[in-house]
C-alpha cells in the first residue's frame, strides 16, 4: 500500500485490519462488553463544537509544547499498549523511531513486546519515552524493573496505570483465543529474568485471550496509602497516574503533588468498565469540582482521538497532551514504522489545519474561548 494514499486514522485501520493477523487484530480491536465506552471516547469528541476567530493572521503555526518540563514538538504522545510486535516487526522500536521523527514522546507498555533497552536502543538525544507499570502480585518482580528503568536515562518518568487492576471482559479478544495460537503474548521486560516454575507467567491458562494472559500475576491490591509510598522508594523518576476517571481521583491524584507530576484521564480505550466516562466527561467534571487540578499537575488524556480537532479540543479543555494507542499499533500493521510516522504525520498536519482556520499559532493559547461544550454539559 502507498502509505501517502492513506488520508485519515480510520483509512489506517482498514489498511492494518487487512495486514494483521486475525488474533492480533481481534486484541487490538477489542474493547469491554459492548464497546461502548470505546464508542464514545470518539463520538463524545464530535459533540464539542470549534469557535474560530476570524480576520488573523494564521501563517505561523507552532505545535510544539513540553510534558514534565521535556520539550516535544507534538502534543500528541504515543500510550502504552501492549504487544505491537502482534502487528509487525518492527514492534515498539519502529514506534521510537517514528516518535523521533515526529518529536513525539513514547510511553511503552510494561507488556512491550520487545524490551526496554532495545525500544530506546536508537533514542536521540532528547527523545522523550515514559515507561508503564502493572505492580505485580510477587512485589520483588515490579521492584527488579523499577531498578531496571533507573538505569535508562531516556526514559523520564514511570506511568502507573490504574484502571485495570482486573482486564475488562473483551469478546473479541476471549473469541479469538484459540486462532494463530503461534502468537507469543509474553511480555518482553520479563523474559531475560528467571521465572520460576511456580510463577504466575508459569500458569497462564492456555485457552485465554491475550489481554487475559499478559493480565496474569497483575496486582488487583494496590491503594494510595501502600502504593504510592512503595513507588516513590523504588524509583528515582517523577510518577504519572493513569487511568483516572472521576474529579474526586484527579483532586486526590492532585494532593501528592510533587510526587505525583500528572495524570492520565483514560478508560483504557474502553477495555477496562464498560460504560466508564470518556476522559471529556472527566475533563469538565475537573473544570467545575475541582479547577486547581489543572494548576496543581499536568493533565494528559486518551481515548478515541483520531482528528486533529479532537487533539485541538482536548488542549481547549485543559489537557497538556493526548494519547493515541490504537492509532499507532494500526499504523504500525499498515506499514511497520513509516505507517505510524504516517499516523503522527496526518495527526500533526490536522492540528495545523485545525489551529490555523481557530486564529491559533500556538498551543498555549487554546482555551475554553474556542469551543462549545453545550451538548456535552446538559446535566
Ligand atoms: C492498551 N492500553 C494499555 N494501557 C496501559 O496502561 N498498559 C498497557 O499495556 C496497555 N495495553 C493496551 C493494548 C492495546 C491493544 C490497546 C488498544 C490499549 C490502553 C492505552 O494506553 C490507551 O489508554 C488507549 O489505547 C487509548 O485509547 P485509543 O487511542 O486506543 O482509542
Amino acid at each position: 500500500v502507498d502509505l501517502e494514499s492513506i488520508l485519515n486514522i480510520d483509512e489506517i485501520e482498514e489498511v492494518a485490519t487487512k495486514n494483521i493477523p486475525h488474533k492480533g487484530w481481534a486484541y487490538y480491536y477489542s474493547a469491554s462488553d459492548d464497546l461502548t465506552s470505546k464508542a464514545f471516547n470518539g463520538a463524545v469528541y464530535r459533540q464539542i463544537l470549534l469557535r474560530p476567530r476570524v480576520f488573523i493572521d494564521c501563517v505561523a503555526c507552532d505545535t510544539s509544547t513540553s510534558f514534565l518540563g521535556h520539550n516535544v514538538k507534538l502534543p500528541i504522545y504515543v500510550s502504552p499498549a501492549a504487544m505491537a510486535r502482534l502487528a509487525h516487526q518492527d514492534g515498539e522500536w519502529g514506534i521510537a523511531q517514528a516518535c523521533e521523527k515526529f518529536g513525539a514522546m513514547q510511553i511503552i507498555s510494561q507488556n512491550a513486546s520487545m524490551t526496554p533497552e532495545q525500544i530506546i536502543a536508537d533514542a536521540k538525544p532528547g527523545q522523550v519515552f515514559g515507561w508503564q507499570l502493572y505492580v505485580q502480585n510477587e512485589r520483588a518482580k515490579s521492584e527488579a524493573i523499577l531498578a531496571r528503568m533507573n538505569k535508562l536515562d531516556p526514559i523520564k518518568f514511570i506511568c502507573l496505570t490504574l484502571d485495570a487492576p482486573v482486564p475488562g471482559k473483551r469478546e473479541h479478544d476471549e473469541r479469538s483465543k484459540n486462532i494463530g495460537s503461534n502468537l507469543s503474548v509474553r511480555a518482553a521486560v520479563q523474559e531475560d529474568q528467571s521465572v520460576s516454575k511456580t510463577s504466575p507467567e508459569a500458569k497462564t491458562p492456555k485457552l485465554a485471550g491475550v489481554g487475559q494472559s499478559l493480565f496474569w500475576g497483575t496486582a488487583a491490591d494496590l491503594t494510595w496509602r501502600s502504593t504510592l509510598p512503595w513507588l516513590a522508594k523504588h524509583t528515582n523518576k517523577p510518577i504519572v497516574l493513569k487511568g483516572i476517571q472521576t474529579h474526586e481521583d484527579a483532586y486526590l491524584a492532585s494532593c501528592y503533588a510533587p510526587q505525583v507530576k500528572a495524570i492520565i484521564l483514560s478508560n483504557h480505550g474502553g477495555r477496562a468498565l464498560d460504560t466508564a466516562p470518556p476522559a471529556v466527561h472527566t475533563l469538565l467534571e475537573i473544570r467545575k469540582y475541582c479547577p486547581e487540578v489543572l494548576d496543581r499537575i499536568e493533565v494528559w488524556v486518551d481515548g478515541g482521538i483520531k482528528r486533529g480537532t479532537d487533539i485541538v479540543k482536548a488542549l481547549c479543555l485543559g489537557a497538556r497532551g493526548v494519547g493515541v494507542g490504537r492509532a499507532a499499533l494500526f499504523g504500525l500493521g499498515a506499514g511497520g514504522k513509516e505507517g505510524v510516522e504516517r499516523v503522527l504525520e496526518i495527526l500533526k498536519a490536522e492540528t495545523e489545519t485545525c489551529m490555523r482556520l481557530l486564529g491559533v499559532e500556538r498551543v498555549d493559547q487554546l482555551g475554553m474561548q474556542y469551543i462549545n461544550t453545550r451538548a456535552v454539559e446538559r446535566d
